[in-house]
């Protein structure tokens, strides 16, 4: 994924010298719209440290770098409770499905900027590698 996708943010969580999570950010489509979109995807923080805040940093600083990047939007596909709290909404409610058959509440949307365009029957599709996994 590192490779073949461009451009990527990915982050590391370091506890002392060990890295204790990771997030990564590749560039999902919509439709044939020229705007860059994000997929966040994975994230995770190593058990023993989970519930401390981790998850939290990695994907604000995630996101701030989206923001820097000029992202106009995020797309996650994940835990409905969670995503929230950094002001994803259900894709759906920006009339976008995903590529993938999941429940709507699960595939939300951080829209970053006011300049998203929504085509008509828009579907986000993950970068090609999603598919080898
Ligand atoms: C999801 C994950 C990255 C969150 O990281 P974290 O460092 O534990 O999260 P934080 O400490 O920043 O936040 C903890 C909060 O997230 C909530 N949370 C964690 N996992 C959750 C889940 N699966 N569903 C709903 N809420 C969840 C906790 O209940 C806690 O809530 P509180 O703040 O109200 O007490 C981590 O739990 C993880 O690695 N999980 C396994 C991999 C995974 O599921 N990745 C996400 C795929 S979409």
């Amino acid at each position: 994924m590192r490779t073949a996708a461009t451009p990527i943010i990915s982050l590391v969580a370091e506890h002392g010298a060990a890295i204790v999570g990771h997030i990564l950010f590749t560039p999902v489509t919509l439709a044939d719209s020229s705007q860059l979109l994000m997929g966040l995807a994975p994230v995770a923080v190593t058990h023993a440290l989970q519930n401390q805040g981790a998850g939290a940093a990695l994907i604000s600083a995630g996101l701030e770098q989206c923001r820097r990047a000029g992202v106009v939007a995020v797309f996650v596909l994940g835990h409905a409770e969670y995503y929230p709290r950094f002001g994803f909404v259900p894709s759906v409610l920006h009339g976008i499905s995903c590529e993938y058959a999941v429940p709507p509440e699960n595939f939300m949307c951080l829209a970053l900027s006011a300049n998203l365009i929504v085509p008509d029957h828009a579907c986000v599709r993950y970068h090609t590698e999603f598919a080898r996994i």
